[in-house]
């Protein structure tokens, strides 16, 4: 009997290795993704063994998350309910492909994961199993165990030998990656509340960001990012970079109250700098590059992509099909773009491209304009046509 647990090394998932092996009679191998979180890798595979696992793995798969996770969500610029980038809902899917196979691999009996069971992350992991490996079970342990407060946890672990951080942990509950930092809880879950100083990870208050401006350009090719102030990047790095430069200027913060897919409403708050300015500036290269009907159209299907996505549908038919469509559209997504970071804020400096659908003779006021005035009265006329006919039957009637 084997079961392979999703293992963040905090308290719940420490519990429940001991737990999993009790109450299933089971071997645990635990799996941790590296995800660019700064965390002392060393540690949680020693927690794990010390715990009780048979095996630890640490798999570093941020560039995967970046270039196959991350980049084909930047490119449909997809923010669930207009505001959140999808950090934590663009690791799931891949933290649990990652499990399946290892768990093939070690021919495990049994997933296990350390979600409860009023969240959205229960259902992006369980979904993302059942569509790779729909022969494996899948056990929820904090969805089933009998512990009704955290002070009961600490003495399981306690009476267990299980390594209990002697800090004070933080009041809040927080998942991280390079795309951003999800924290909930304590105080937070007061809607009037404005969050304290301290929730804020990684970003600096206003008041402690540089007196001066900072201007930034990256290139994008095929609607990626690949160089920063002129120079190629890799994927990982340039992210990691764009969060570093967001959050010294205070970039990123974003204060929401969002709807679960269980139903329950929360308010969450989100750090993610280097999302708000590849956005942004991604953004700002499709109006200078893409044809007004296809700009629009791929709009209107973001919302339903970041649906998808948050509501743990990433292995969907419809998932691999917008992605087909969006990286058609991203053919000509190739130019520069400028961006000033100030006081908090990430502005729009300017937009270049070889592909670029700005034509001036047709847009400029000045001599130079070559826009033929004499076609404007057909068009109206014909454009003007069914409104017309139809306040006239109005009138009429
Ligand atoms: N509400 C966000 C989401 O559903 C953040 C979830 C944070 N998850 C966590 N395990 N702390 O994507
Ligand atoms: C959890 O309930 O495990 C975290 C929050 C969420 O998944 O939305």
């Amino acid at each position: 009997n084997k079961i392979l647990l999703a293992y963040s090394g905090g308290l719940d998932t420490s519990v429940a290795i001991k737990w999993l092996q009790d109450k299933y009679d089971a071997e645990i191998i635990t799996y941790t993704a590296d995800l660019g979180q700064q965390q002392d890798w060393k540690a949680v595979e020693q927690k794990a063994l010390a715990t009780g696992a048979s095996k630890a793995y640490i798999d570093d798969i941020r560039a995967e998350f970046i270039n196959e996770y991350v980049f084909p969500a930047l490119k449909v610029n997809a923010l669930y309910q207009e505001k959140y980038p999808l950090a934590t809902a663009l690791a799931r899917p891949l933290i649990a492909k990652r499990m399946v196979e290892i768990a093939k691999k070690e021919g495990v009996d049994a997933l296990a994961h350390g979600c409860t069971g009023k969240g959205n992350d229960q259902v992006r992991f369980e979904v993302s199993f059942k569509a790779l490996a729909p022969e494996l079970a899948i056990i929820a342990p904090l969805r089933d165990w009998e512990f009704v407060s955290r002070d009961a946890e600490i003495e399981y672990a306690a009476a267990n030998d299980i390594p209990v951080k002697a800090t004070k942990d933080s009041p809040y509950s927080i998942d991280q990656n390079l795309w951003g930092i999800s924290i909930e809880c304590g105080i937070l879950e007061d809607p009037w509340a404005e969050p304290p100083a301290d929730a804020y990870q990684w970003t600096k208050a206003v008041d402690e960001t540089p007196a001066a401006a900072k201007y930034i350009t990256i290139d994008f090719e095929k609607g990626v990012p690949v160089a920063l102030d002129g120079k190629q990047l890799d994927s990982v790095t340039m992210v990691n970079k764009l969060n570093q430069f967001g959050s010294d200027y205070g970039v990123g913060r974003i204060d929401m109250l969002e709807d679960r897919l269980v139903g329950i409403k929360s308010r969450e708050i989100y750090e993610a700098p280097a999302a708000e300015i590849l956005i942004k500036a991604h953004k700002a290269l499709e109006d200078l590059t893409l044809d007004r009907e296809t700009k629009n159209y791929k709009a209107a299907m973001a919302a339903k992509y970041a649906e998808m996505t948050y509501y743990g549908l990433w292995f969907s038919p419809l998932r691999n099909a917008l992605d087909a469509f969006i990286d058609q559209s991203q053919q000509t997504v190739t130019g520069s773009i400028k961006v000033k970071l100030y006081k908090g804020s990430c502005t729009l400096a300017g937009r270049k491209s070889a592909h670029s659908l700005y034509n001036h003779g047709l847009a400029t006021y000045d001599e130079s304009d070559n826009f033929d005035h004499k076609s404007a009265p057909g068009f109206i006329n014909l454009w003007a046509l069914p409104v017309q006919v139809a306040n006239q039957q109005q009138r009429e009637e």
